[in-house]
């Protein structure tokens, strides 16, 4: 087995336990919100997951109040070129600073793309419904933040090197402290 297969299949194993780990979340209305614990602290990041959760609070509006099938593929598409945005977007962020983990994270990204396409032709056919894609992102998405993206902040935190553009965070990024009700925030 070539050292790429084998990192893919590593993905693979850790897509399917994060799968297997998670149960169906019981009735429609319980999907991924933003909190503060899905916050890793790290400005560039932190935006980019409060639009993709956005996008999937938006797809469950849009299916349950019974928008017309075309606007609810728009919004999927929507979706899908946004989370290929944020993983590029994150890749980079990894380069930039020396991240270690870099290629067995992108590989996990690349399997989560290829099943997001399989889903989205299974919708088209109609074998799959929309609803399976949010349950299917909005799990994912939990864990793979919770898991995955927060080693990348954290070893952000410590690195010497600087993703590029970083002195530019606080002028074109909303920071978590900015989003802070007042008064939340202890002394
Ligand atoms: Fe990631
Ligand atoms: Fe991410």
């Amino acid at each position: 087995m070539n050292a790429r297969y084998c990192i893919l299949s590593k993905a693979r194993h850790r897509i399917g336990t994060i799968a297997n780990a998670c149960p169906k979340i019981p009735g429609n209305n319980m999907y991924i919100h933003w909190e503060k614990k899905l916050e890793l602290d790290n400005d560039l990041i932190d935006t980019q997951h409060r639009i993709l959760i956005l996008l999937c609070r938006k797809l469950d509006i849009a299916i349950k109040t019974g928008e017309p099938e075309q606007r609810v593929r728009w919004i999927m598409v929507e979706l899908k070129k946004f989370t290929e945005f944020h993983f590029i977007s994150e890749e980079n962020l990894m380069h930039e600073i020396g991240y270690p983990g870099v290629h067995e994270h992108a590989l996990i990204h690349t399997e989560l793309l290829m099943q997001l396409n399989t889903m989205l032709a299974k919708i088209s056919r109609r074998r799959e419904s929309p609803e399976d894609l949010l349950y299917f992102l909005n799990k994912w998405l939990g864990q793979h933040v919770a898991h995955e993206d927060l080693k990348i902040a954290e070893y952000a935190r410590t690195s010497d090197r600087n993703p590029i553009g970083k002195n530019l965070y606080s002028e074109y990024l909303l920071s978590s402290e900015a989003n802070e009700k007042p008064g939340s925030r202890t002394p």
